[in-house]
């Protein structure tokens, strides 16, 4: 009998044609929203493989009402929307994306950098607003970033693919992750330090880390007191990374000078303190969004719920 798979939302073809080469029954998700908890349990209730997103909860009461399913590929590197032990609980293997978006990741942060530091959102958004009347001495003054210390927060391989690009633009690196990354420091100079060091010494501080327990409001009010009052903190990894109030609080008493965000705390639900901050900037979780990446991960995706239904370990197996 043929394996029946869902995909909870509408993805890059190619993922599809290689689960139907396969040989295998392929339901997608025929809206275009994210499904409800109950939606997703019932559109896979039967099933054998499953497609999923970040944006779909994946907890043991998903697992448990889904005793069919064999294998969760997920499109995403982050696999923080899943219950990996329920899952292994059940012997439903779960794979992830890696490898395939670091540098579409990595370019966003640094347009996210370049734009909170030169103040684009704003300048256009005075442009459009019909108030440019002419070159002026002091109009939108940013900082320059030649010279200017870079702090990365986890050195994998988005962290990683950032110190070039720093490099590129003449500044320093320092970084801060639980191992030593010697390619880091051999390419571009970079100094592995302590979190505090980081916060305290950075320019721009860009955060690349997983979410867990232990990085859950890693940044928070303690944290963003030491950075600089004029040091920017990027984030494109997750939200919860940052507490989200804390971050609020400490642009708006000018404890900092802005932030790029392209991730948030309770996505899509956006802090409204950060829409009124004109120095902030802020993206709808776009990192990866370039069409070859997407196609990459959605494929990879598909490559492993296809060695997962063949009873094989898929190649990108995180629990
Ligand atoms: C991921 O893959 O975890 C990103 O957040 C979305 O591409």
């Amino acid at each position: 009998m043929k394996k029946t798979i869902f995909v909870s939302q509408r993805i890059p073809q190619a993922a599809i044609d290689i689960l139907e080469q396969a040989g295998f029954d392929v339901e997608v998700n025929p809206e275009d929203r994210v499904l409800t908890a109950e939606e997703l349990i019932t559109s896979c209730r039967g099933k054998d493989g499953l497609l999923c997103l970040l944006t779909d909860t994946i907890d043991k009461n998903f697992i448990d009402q889904t005793p069919g399913l064999k294998g969760i590929a997920n499109m995403a590197v982050g696999y923080d929307n899943i219950d990996l032990q329920a899952a292994a609980r059940k012997g439903i293997p779960v794979s992830n994306t890696p490898g395939v978006l670091t540098e579409a990741t990595a370019d966003l942060a640094w347009a996210l950098l370049m734009a909170a530091s030169r103040r684009l959102p704003e300048a256009e958004r005075y442009l459009r607003a019909g108030k440019f009347t002419g070159w002026g001495p002091m109009l939108f003054m940013g900082g320059d970033l030649n010279g200017r210390i870079l702090g990365i927060v986890g050195a994998g391989r988005i962290g990683t693919a950032i110190g070039p690009r720093a490099g590129g633009f003449g500044m320093k690196i320092i970084y801060t992750d639980p191992d030593r990354n010697k390619a880091l420091e051999e390419e571009t100079g970079a100094r592995r330090v302590e979190l505090d060091t980081l916060l305290e010494e950075s320019d721009f501080i860009t955060l690349h880390v997983l979410l867990t327990e232990k990085t859950r409001h890693l940044i928070g009010r303690r944290e963003l007191r030491r950075m600089k009052r004029t040091a920017y903190l990027i984030n494109t990894s997750r939200g919860p990374v940052v507490n989200e109030e804390a971050l609020v609080e400490a642009i708006q008493s000018k404890e900092i000078a802005g932030a790029g965000l392209d991730v948030f705390e309770k996505e899509p639900h956006i802090h409204p303190g950060l829409l009124s901050l004109p120095n902030v900037v802020l993206l709808p979780h776009i990192g990866s969004a370039t069409i070859e990446t997407r196609t990459r991960m959605a494929t990879m995706a598909a490559d492993n719920l296809t060695a997962m239904m063949k009873g094989e370990q898929p190649p990108n197996q995180v629990n």
